[in-house]
């Protein structure tokens, strides 16, 4: 099958590429030419494991190609994929101005029936505004030809955004249309076996469990947080707690861990949207709003901490930082704890010598300019001499660390750890004073 791909974001790129990567001959079109031709010359511009490969395997087979020539995406194929950027505006609600943008493309290039696809995270009732901008710019040039809009919302995770595109646990399809339904069945069959995983609706609801699935995994884990907080003072441990209740089949395990609040493209944008929608709609969404103040307050709890073990004054002490993506297997810095804790540092009259096996590139992009950052090659460079250690992310290599060597290299002996990556017991043999999330203060 042909098919356009609009928008080389996460999203976008990933789309392209699986689909090419099973013998789909795919367009991807972006307005950034810079972008158009960083991946012309074979370089994916995200970091995301194995992208890279597939992008390059699938380019030389001449199934991916790259442009930034709208109007020839729109006569390439028959089936669009809009999955242009949706960000934020100052009040949370999403802007929708690069979607309209391809939408008017759409319209004043249309020559046959198309099938334009929203994979985009956008609002309900989105794609029933951009079928009204295909129709008003077709309509300006006195065409005249059939379309379909459906909502096909894309679930992937950074970092394992490849197996989750290839191997999806659900395939919303949302419209009213069998021909549209067919075709993205036939699209994703290489994608879509054992058992059928394709769920379709009406468009509405499609757009909308894309935005309910990512508010129950936001609400899980701030549940956590405030239960994280709870134990914390009561003098019970979080991680037993959650081990306790994960092994409730109802419950489970999974987006149940503790941590110092999530961050990321989408999970915080989301909140905010859905929530403004909501008041949008005359009503107010108790629960998702709470969620989100409850997730902001927790990217402060490091530095409480922090400010704990040193009776409130940070002024010259350096500090440590172990990891600056929001999580590991990305280089993304988009609402990371990681920067809520450093800028409150510097405020605090602290500097920041920060370490993250991938983001520090992004580190430089955001902070370059800041002389309160330092920026280490090694982990063990950042806490060489530093008053204390905090771990923001849960990369790998951060997880078995060598206390006898901390204790010997800090010039004071804290950890404040905000993913709970270590055995209180075990750290504090050596000595060290062990600030985690929800697990007792240090003795
Ligand atoms: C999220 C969703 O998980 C995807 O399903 C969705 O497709 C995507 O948003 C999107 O809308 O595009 P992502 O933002 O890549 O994916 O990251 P997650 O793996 O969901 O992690 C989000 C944040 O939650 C991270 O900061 C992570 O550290 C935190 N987290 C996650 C916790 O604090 N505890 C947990 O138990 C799980």
């Amino acid at each position: 099958m042909k098919a356009t791909v609009f928008g080389t974001g996460y999203v976008g790129l990933v789309t392209a590429a699986c689909l090419a990567d099973v013998g789909h001959d795919i367009v991807c079109i972006d307005v950034d030419e810079e972008r158009i031709e960083t991946l012309r010359r074979g370089k994916v511009p995200i970091f995301e494991p194995g992208l890279q490969e597939l992008v390059a395997s699938n380019a030389q087979a001449g199934r991916l190609r790259f442009s930034t020539n709208t109007p020839i995406g729109v006569r390439f194929a028959d089936l669009f994929f809009i999955a242009v950027g949706t960000p934020p505006r100052e009040d949370g609600s999403a802007d929708l101005t690069n979607i309209f943008s391809v939408a008017r493309t759409i319209g004043e290039h249309i020559d046959c029936y198309k099938i334009v696809v929203d994979k985009s995270t956008v609002p309900v009732g989105t794609a029933s505004l951009v079928e009204g901008t295909i129709q008003q710019a077709m309509r300006a040039r006195g065409a005249d030809h059939r379309f379909d809009v459906c909502s096909n919302p894309e679930f992937l995770k950074e970092g394992s955004a490849i197996e989750d595109f290839t191997k999806p646990a659900r395939i919303i399809v949302g419209t009213d249309s069998e021909t549209v339904r067919k075709t993205l069945q036939d699209c994703y069959a290489p994608y879509n076996r054992n058992h059928d995983k394709l769920i379709s609706m009406d468009v509405r609801s499609a757009e909308l469990t894309k935005y309910a699935a990512n508010a129950m995994l936001a609400t899980k884990i701030s549940f956590m947080n405030e239960l994280a907080n709870i134990a914390e003072r009561l003098g019970a441990d979080i991680e037993d707690v959650r081990k306790g209740i994960g092994s409730d089949p109802r419950i489970g395990y999974q987006f149940i861990y503790p941590g110092c609040g999530y961050g990321g493209s989408c999970l915080p944008k989301d909140m905010r949207a859905l929530a403004h929608a909501a008041r949008d709609a005359g009503f107010t969404a108790e629960l998702l709003e709470t969620v989100e103040r409850v997730n902001n307050a927790q990217k402060h709890t490091l530095f409480h901490k922090l400010e704990q073990a040193f009776d409130g004054d940070l002024r010259g002490r350096r500090i440590a930082l172990w990891g600056l993506a929001f999580k590991p297997n990305t280089d993304d810095m988009r609402e990371a704890p990681s920067r809520v804790l450093m800028e409150e540092l510097w405020e605090a009259g602290a500097n920041v010598a920060a370490f993250d096996p991938e983001a520090m590139g992004e580190a430089h992009r955001h902070y370059g300019n800041r002389p309160m950052l330092i920026f280490a090659s090694s982990p063990q460079e950042a806490a060489k001499g530093a008053d204390a250690l905090a771990v923001c992310t849960e990369w790998k290599q951060f997880r078995i660390a060598d206390f006898g060597w901390l204790k010997a290299n800090l010039r004071n002996p804290v950890i404040v750890d905000g993913r709970n990556l270590y055995d209180p017991a075990q750290v504090r043999r050596h000595g060290l004073l062990y600030y985690a999330i929800g697990r007792g203060e240090p003795a």
